[in-house]
């Protein structure tokens, strides 16, 4: 049984709900970002394919949430934030991209884990962080 010390110290990626979470939440932002006329700047500066984001972001964020880093793995050297560089991100869009991200997670992380909310707000700053104007 998972005694409450055990449970602090899982690590966020298992805590999140590992590799089925994290593709929930990836799938729910490209739909919401497919659906919702708020997002169409952010839509628009993306590929007409999504298929491939859907396969990347979960791997990403699976590394960077402390599980396995195989998106490190299949892009050696690659860098998330110059794969942005190219992108016409102001704050409008990355306010987009902060609250698509945001109702994404809400609606399938653990309902009643503060990691929820840790995660929505961190990928919230990231995203305003990349934002160039
Ligand atoms: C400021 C808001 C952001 C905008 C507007 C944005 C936009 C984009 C765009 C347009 C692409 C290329 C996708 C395509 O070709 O269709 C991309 C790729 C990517 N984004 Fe973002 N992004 C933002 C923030 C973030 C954040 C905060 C993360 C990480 C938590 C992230 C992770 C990624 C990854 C991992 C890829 C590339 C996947 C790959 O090549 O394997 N993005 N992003």
């Amino acid at each position: 049984m998972a005694t409450p010390a055990a449970t602090a110290s899982q690590g966020a990626f298992d805590r999140i709900g590992g590799h089925a979470v994290l593709r929930r939440i990836t799938d729910r932002f490209y739909d919401l970002m497919e659906q919702d006329p708020a997002y169409a700047g952010l839509r628009a500066i993306h590929a007409p394919d999504l298929a491939p984001m859907r396969a990347s972001l979960p791997s990403f964020l699976a590394g960077w949430s402390g599980g396995p880093r195989d998106w490190w793995d299949k892009n050696p050297g690659k860098c998330m934030v110059s794969l942005h560089a190219p992108f016409a991100i102001d704050r409008d869009i990355a306010g987009q991209w902060a609250d698509a991200m945001r109702r994404a997670v809400f609606d399938s992380a653990p309902a009643d884990d503060p990691i929820t909310e840790a995660l929505a707000d961190v990928l919230g700053r990231m995203a305003l962080g990349m934002a160039k104007g």
